[in-house]
């Protein structure tokens, strides 16, 4: 448990921040239920995310805008109550936002009834003003920036988002003032990731944007091969092992040791 890693006992958004200022890669991946959120944490995985991508992997829809608050909190509570270690986030669904007020009840309720220590804000609509808010009330806060699956709704299945480098860099330029704890960068150019850990001082979560972060997350379900559609990014760490925890361990230890992702 934790083997690769300097930090035992919960960890707190400082352990996170911590393994920045000391070079520790952080391995974050998503979970949904109870059993593998225990195996997941026993893994020794630094962040587990309760990702609207349940929408896909676990409901079985095409994209994530039909998740609710209901179900987020509903699986929120499944997880927070089996991590042991893990820090705990939670993802603030489609349409949950749609103003700032929304924005603080849901995250209210993501906090304090499903037991997440830090919510999630894909970067679009009143997001940003969220984050800032949330930051005056103290509320631990990740910015998804870069491709934002919530943007389904209106570009259809998975379209390629096109973003410039400039737009990237200025968002999180944006997230840093708006005063964001933790950034996650969803397939951004992989050139950007040591600029980018320049300019924020808090710990830069990536998926399929490359080595240069202060750590990497991934679906469980492509972790275990087991995707509908597997990323391109995305590693079978289940291939060539004999369980669902040696799988994890693995990526954990890729992770850790800078195995992964390789460029
Ligand atoms: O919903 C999710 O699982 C995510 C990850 C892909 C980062 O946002």
């Amino acid at each position: 448990m934790g083997k690769h890693s300097d930090y035992h006992g919960k960890l707190t958004l400082a352990s996170l921040q911590a393994m920045k200022a000391t070079r520790e890669p952080i391995a974050c991946l998503t979970a949904y239920d109870a059993s593998f959120a225990r195996i997941i944490d026993q893994a020794g995985a630094d962040l587990v995310l309760i990702g609207d991508s349940l929408g896909m992997v676990v409901q079985g829809k095409s994209t994530t805008t039909g998740v609710t608050m209901d179900d987020m909190v509903y699986h929120c509570r499944c997880v927070s109550r089996c991590l042991k270690r893990a820090f705990c986030v939670a993802d603030m669904p489609f349409l949950s936002y749609t103003s700032v007020r929304e924005g603080v009840c849901n995250a209210r309720r993501l906090l304090q009834d499903g037991g997440a220590q830090m919510v999630k804000i894909e970067m679009i609509g009143y997001g940003l003003e969220l984050v800032r808010k949330l930051a005056v009330c103290e509320v631990p806060v990740c910015a998804h920036i870069g491709f934002r699956p919530q943007l389904m709704a209106k570009s259809g299945y998975f379209s390629k988002q096109t973003q410039s480098e400039e737009d990237l860099l200025q968002q999180v330029k944006d997230c840093v003032e708006a005063g964001a704890d933790l950034l996650l960068v969803e397939c951004g150019a992989a050139h950007l990731g040591a600029k980018i850990r320049i300019i924020a001082a808090q710990p830069v979560i990536g998926i399929g944007s490359g080595k240069d972060y202060d750590g990497q997350i991934l679906v469980m379900h492509d972790v275990l091969g087991i995707s509908k559609q597997m990323p391109s990014f995305a590693q079978n760490f289940l291939e060539s092992r004999d369980s669902i925890q040696a799988a994890f361990a693995a990526y954990v230890e890729a992770v850790k040791t800078g195995v992964f992702p390789s460029c």
